[in-house]
């Protein structure tokens, strides 16, 4: 099938473009929207020898200088249902779509399973980038299979849930295939009987206050975004990239130890043994939480956020992490590893 030309702009402010509202640069910068224009940007790239940035929804980056090279903006539209039953139905959406309209929609169609995962900034195609994941849910148990544009092949290929390793934050496309798959479309698998998942603490407890007894999805939707509301600051009234940080994961023993000097920490199992502790507890616990330098800093209702103020450069909000990160290793002895992606 033919594609329209790709329009390619030059010196593009990335400003509108990252939820950071960070005025950084691009060379180039183009959007794609059709299967043919994905080659076409990157035959401009290799004939040019250009560094290519992929941007989603721009949730989970920060830009710390001009980009030299041609920024892709993946901006394909559409949910197909591929199969149904009274079961299940099958969805392959387009990477460039909306995540919150998407659940929007999926909850509109009683398409369940996505509810706790309302209100999370960015697209559909970042969402198994980093298998995102909140109030007890992670996307990659929702996930049949994904198809991305191999740069290497220079081809589309398709990979199963299975294959893509998902884990707390991480999948194949963070670790092999980082830099060489541009995600397409995503197939999820939802149910058609409503199973909502209330056992995160923060649900449980506002929908008892809410005296909600026997919650629909539709209320565990709706109560998800008000504690996201109520914790998170909105991107667009205050630029920040959700959690800055993933919460560590440490060794039972490291764990014992540091309880025994800090008893109310909280903490989660995690795989293999490991125990994982909440990286906003230890940032708050340093002092940090809603500290502020002129122009950034760490938002006042959630330690794990760092927030631009206004006219913050990525370099200012970099060194932010970078103190943080210092201090809680010196006062807690342990590592804490950004999420977001540093460009
Ligand atoms: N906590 C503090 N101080 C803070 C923040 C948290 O003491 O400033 C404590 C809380 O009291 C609670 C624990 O840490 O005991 C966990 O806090 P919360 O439920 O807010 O979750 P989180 O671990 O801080 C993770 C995700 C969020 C997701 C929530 C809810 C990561 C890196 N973050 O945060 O995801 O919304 O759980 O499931 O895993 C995101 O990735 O951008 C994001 C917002």
């Amino acid at each position: 099938m033919i594609s329209n030309p790709i329009s390619v702009q030059s010196e593009q402010s990335l400003l509108d473009y990252n939820s950071f509202h960070i005025n950084e640069s691009s060379r180039f910068f183009c959007q794609v929207s059709e299967t043919g224009q994905i080659q076409e940007a990157l035959n401009l790239a290799k004939s040019q020898n250009l560094d290519v940035l992929v941007l989603g929804g721009g949730s989970n980056i920060l830009l710390t200088k001009p980009f030299d090279g041609i920024t892709i903006r993946i901006s394909n539209k559409g949910i197909e249902v591929l199969e149904t039953n009274d079961d299940h139905v099958i969805l392959r959406v387009a990477a460039g779509e909306n995540w919150h309209s998407f659940v929007e929609h999926c909850l509109e169609n009683n398409f369940f399973g996505l509810e706790n995962l309302s209100l999370i900034p960015g697209s559909v195609g970042a969402a198994p980038m980093q298998n995102i994941g909140a109030y007890g849910v992670e996307v990659g148990s929702t996930i049949v299979s994904v198809q991305y544009f191999d740069r290497a092949k220079e081809q589309f290929e398709h990979i199963s849930a299975e294959d893509c390793k998902f884990a707390y934050r991480e999948s194949i496309f963070k670790n092999t295939l980082k830099n060489s798959a541009i995600i397409w479309t995503v197939d999820f698998k939802l149910s058609r009987h409503a199973k909502p998942a209330t056992g995160y603490g923060d649900i449980a407890a506002l929908l008892a206050k809410q005296g909600i007894s026997n919650p629909a999805p539709a209320d565990v939707s709706r109560a998800v975004i008000e504690i996201r509301r109520s914790k998170l600051p909105d991107p667009a009234v205050l630029g920040n990239a959700g959690s800055f940080f993933k919460n560590p994961v440490i060794s039972s023993a490291d764990f014992e130890i540091l309880k025994k000097e800090c008893p109310e920490i909280p903490s989660y199992p995690a795989p293999d043994g490991l125990v994982k502790v909440p990286a906003g507890w230890l940032i708050e616990k340093a002092g940090w939480k809603g500290y502020r330098t002129a122009n950034c800093g760490v938002h006042e209702r959630q330690a794990l956020v760092l927030v631009n103020h206004g006219s913050a450069k990525g370099s200012d909000i970099l060194n932010l992490a970078k103190e943080i990160i210092e201090d809680v290793r010196q006062k807690f002895g342990i590592q804490l590893h950004p999420e977001v992606n540093i460009i």
